[in-house]
């Protein structure tokens, strides 16, 4: 599976969801999780996200973000379709440590 990580937040470009072939992407205030089970392994979305925030889970040190997607997949509403993205999504591009402001 693929899995939405840290660079995400705050910067929420949504272009992600416009490629999905099945729709497995779930919205929270200021991220996005990719469903592991509804994930079909495409890989279609990860170049298409200007923060490089979405990976193969298979990388290291992603097992936390893959229990992450896992959660919030399950309460967070589908979303298939680009929204706005945030103001300063540029601002929040390269910062890092953003993990502390994930709002659940
Ligand atoms: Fe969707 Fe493919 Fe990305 Fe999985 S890898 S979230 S199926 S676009
Ligand atoms: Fe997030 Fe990148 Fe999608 S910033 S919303 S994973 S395009």
């Amino acid at each position: 599976t693929y899995v939405v990580t840290e660079a995400c937040i705050n910067c929420k470009y949504m272009d992600c969801v416009e490629v999905c072939p099945v729709d497995c992407f779930y919205e929270g205030e200021n991220m996005l999780v990719i469903n592991p089970n509804e994930c079909i392994d495409c890989g279609v979305c990860e170049p298409e996200c200007p923060a490089e925030a979405i990976l193969p889970d298979t990388e290291d040190g992603l097992e936390e973000w893959l229990e992450i997607n896992t959660k919030f997949s399950e309460t967070w509403p589908n979303i298939t379709v680009k929204g706005t993205q945030p103001d300063d999504a540029d601002d929040w591009k390269d910062k890092e440590g953003k993990k502390e402001l994930l709002s659940e």
